[in-house]
């Protein structure tokens, strides 16, 4: 991650892609061209790093020059395009290639639009390194695009915020995420889990995602992930991680100004946490805790017991199934345990003794985070 002024960028496109990008754009322009001498025409100052690189791969003889507008103040695209330096010469009959570095609005290409429509060229293509598509309002033909890419900021490889970063050998993109508090809950059956996040949504504003839950939600809405997984269930076979994150990640999108979430039921692997790890990262996040509700099995098989009388749950009411279950339980999440203590992340919170003292014990581990 990188800070240019007062904002935040992280890595978005890599030297190696973009070089790509371009070499394909000169490959294909070349091509269409055949024995023309094109004059390129960089728009600057954003222009400048892709015109060098651009007319170095050209593979044929062609002229080269700039002009310089001025539109965009800090990151919002402006009304008011300046011409700062004009075209200095005569384009009659040629073929001319604007070479943009992106296309956003389009208001800077339809200035260009302007400049050109007196010149008497012979055609005029335009080229541009990166295109917002959700972004652009106007109708002219871009005849070459490197890389769409969402619409987001982004800054290097000649584009600036505040005229820092035009430097930049590679694409980095706006950090507009909030700060989340993200955090796996776990807890042996009985442990009060479902109170506790019950309390831990209130206090701190976050989302309850249980994958249980979301199962079912995706499943009974017939949603095309919850089908894709019921494809699976019916044949016996596990859920492929992939697509329980996809659903996970739709719920994390479906609420996308939450100030966090709370992970329950998932991740269960290795495989799954490194999964979860990487979603969190393309939401410019990451999970900051395992909060483990600790409880000494004998009191659990008590509260299970005692539950089981009231509740009808059948699995509640049998003393060799609840040890079993508390056993798979600790079987289970030790493997997490670890991935999350290596990475300095486990916190166990004794859960024994009233609601409120098991919250309060809560909160004082989050309030740390
Ligand atoms: P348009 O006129 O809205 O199409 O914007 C084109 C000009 O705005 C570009 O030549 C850039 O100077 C600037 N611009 C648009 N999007 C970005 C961006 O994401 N980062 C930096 N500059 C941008
Ligand atoms: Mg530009």
């Amino acid at each position: 991650m990188i800070k240019l002024d007062d904002l935040y960028f992280k890595p978005f496109i890599s030297a190696e892609k973009i070089d790509a990008a371009v070499q394909k754009m000169a490959d294909d322009i070349a091509a269409d061209l055949g024995d023309e001498v094109p004059v390129f025409v960089g728009i600057l100052n954003g222009s400048f790093m892709l015109v060098s690189d651009f007319v170095k791969k050209y593979p044929k003889p062609c002229e080269v020059t700039f002009i310089k507008l001025a539109s965009y103040e800090g990151i919002k695209s402006s009304d008011d395009i300046q011409r700062l330096i004009g075209l200095t010469q005569d384009l009659t009959g040629r073929t001319v290639v604007i070479l943009e570095d992106i296309i956003d609005s389009g208001k800077t290409l339809a200035e260009v639009h302007r400049i050109f429509k007196n010149e008497n060229a012979k055609s005029l293509l335009i080229a541009t390194l990166f295109f917002k598509p959700e972004a652009y309002k106007k109708d002219f033909k871009l005849h070459y695009v490197g890389i769409e890419i969402p619409d987001k900021f982004i800054v290097g490889y000649g584009l600036d915020y505040n005229n820092l970063g035009r430097d930049l050998p590679e694409i980095y993109q706006l950090k507009t995420t909030q700060h989340m508090t993200n955090l796996v809950l776990f807890g042996p059956p009985g442990a009060g889990k479902g109170t506790q996040a019950n309390f831990l949504k209130e206090k701190y504003n976050l989302v309850h995602i249980s994958t249980g839950d979301v199962f079912r939600f995706n499943i009974k809405n017939k949603t095309a992930l919850g089908m894709l997984a019921k494809s699976f269930m019916d044949k016996g076979e596990l859920v492929p991680d992939q697509v329980t994150i996809d659903m996970l990640e739709a719920e994390v999108e479906k609420n996308a100004d939450a100030k966090g979430f709370i992970f329950d039921g998932f991740p269960r692997t290795n495989a799954q946490a490194e999964a979860l790890d990487n979603l969190m990262k393309c939401k410019d996040s990451q999970i900051n805790a395992m909060v483990a509700l600790e409880v000494d099995d004998e009191v659990l098989v008590q509260r299970l017991l005692e539950r089981g009388k009231t509740s009808g749950r059948a699995d509640d009411a049998d003393e060799n199934i609840i040890r079993n279950r508390i056993k798979e339980y600790y079987n289970k999440t030790a493997i997490l345990k670890n991935f999350y203590t290596a990475q300095d992340k486990y916190f166990g919170v004794d859960g024994v003794g009233s609601i409120e003292d098991i919250t309060k014990r809560l909160n004082k581990v989050i309030d740390k985070l």
